[in-house]
């Protein structure tokens, strides 16, 4: 069985895409056969980005899946534009993707706005470039956070319609969504998801923010007018707060709604901050250290982009063949 998943490098990574995806990573990687998590770099230039920024970037995000706890001996761990197979399985899917299908991606259709028009073609393009990471490698299994579904659903069609077109080459792979924590909220404006785009800074946990910083932002969490400690619709701060803590120590929400039953929202808000910040804790100053051996890192990605080249250099001529381009195999 293999996983594959990967991140952004852009942005500052953060509480949400700790517990909706990191963890499930860590997990995953002495389930799989193998685990493969790929920085997705290319994904980083469909927007407005700073090149230097966009390479250190990739290396801390690295750094930081490390020190959350994948192990580069245990999976495979690598930078999506060393394995030029992406890019060539891109246009090579673009045959059996339609322009309809990407138009209606809700994510190009947040990030494009009213400028459809003006965005870069990439933008449109993302999906099927993260279709092409999955299916590269005959994945089964995407662990990812709710926000991401759409895409799944379209990599699986995607999928399906090369099968279908030029016979079975690819795995219709299923997206692994958490059933608590895939959709951590925003702290202010808890009817958003966290993100480091269309979030509020105060709102959002990053996993390498200081302890004290972090309590604080607990603190300050938006709540509703209610007493309760307790999963609801017309609660969405608290009911995130709940799932937050219920990840933290390993529990069931409801066993968090039964030990806070009584408390005050600002006693509840203060524990689940300290226990956060906590949790955090080893992971920022592991992370803090591993950032700063750039050479290191760099080497994880040579010896990630070999593993990863191995097993996607085989399926892309499966796909070249399938499709009649190219040399025959
Ligand atoms: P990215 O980099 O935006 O986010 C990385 C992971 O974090 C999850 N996530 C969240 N989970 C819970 N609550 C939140 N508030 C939250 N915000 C983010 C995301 O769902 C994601 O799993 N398109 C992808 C990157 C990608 C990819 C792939 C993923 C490229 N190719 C192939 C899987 C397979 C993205 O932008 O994730």
């Amino acid at each position: 069985m293999v996983i594959f998943s990967g991140i952004q490098p852009t942005g500052r990574k953060h509480l949400g895409n700790y517990i909706g995806a990191i963890l499930q990573y860590v997990e995953g990687q002495d389930r799989a056969d193998p685990a493969i998590y790929c920085i997705v770099d290319l994904h980083g230039t469909t927007v407005a980005y700073e090149p230097a920024e966009l390479r250190e970037r990739s290396r801390d995000t690295a750094a930081l899946l490390v020190a959350a706890g994948l192990d580069p001996e245990r999976c495979v761990l690598f930078r999506q534009s060393d394995v030029p197979q992406h890019t060539e399985l891109t246009w090579l899917l673009s045959s059996v993707t339609s322009v309809g299908q990407l138009n209606r991606m809700h994510q190009f259709r947040d990030k494009a706005g009213t400028a459809r028009d003006r965005v870069s073609a990439g933008l449109l393009y993302y999906p099927v470039l993260m279709a092409a990471d999955v299916l590269a490698y005959r994945a089964h299994e995407v662990p990812v956070g709710e926000d991401q579904r759409e895409h799944i659903e379209l990599m699986r069609d995607v999928a399906e319609a090369f099968n279908k077109r030029f016979g079975e080459t690819l795995v219709v792979p299923e997206g692994n969504i958490p059933t608590v924590g895939a959709r951590v909220r925003d702290l202010k404006e808890p009817d958003k998801k966290m993100s480091t785009t269309g979030g509020t800074p105060a709102g959002t946990v990053y996993v390498d923010e200081e302890p004290a910083s972090i309590v604080k932002k607990f603190k300050r969490a938006e709540t509703d007018s209610g007493r309760e400690i307790v999963r609801a619709d017309d609660k969405p701060g608290i009911s995130n707060l709940i799932e937050i803590l219920a990840v933290v120590r390993g529990t069931a929400p409801n066993a968090i709604e039964h030990d806070f039953e009584g408390k005050g929202y600002g006693d509840f808000k203060t524990a689940v901050g300290e226990e956060v910040a906590a949790w955090l804790s080893p992971v920022r100053e592991r992370y803090l250290e591993l950032r700063q051996d750039t050479a290191a890192i760099e080497e994880i990605f040579e010896a990630g982009a070999a593993k990863a080249t191995a097993i996607a250099a085989p399926v892309v001529a499966d796909v070249r063949d399938a499709m009649g381009v190219g040399k025959p195999v």
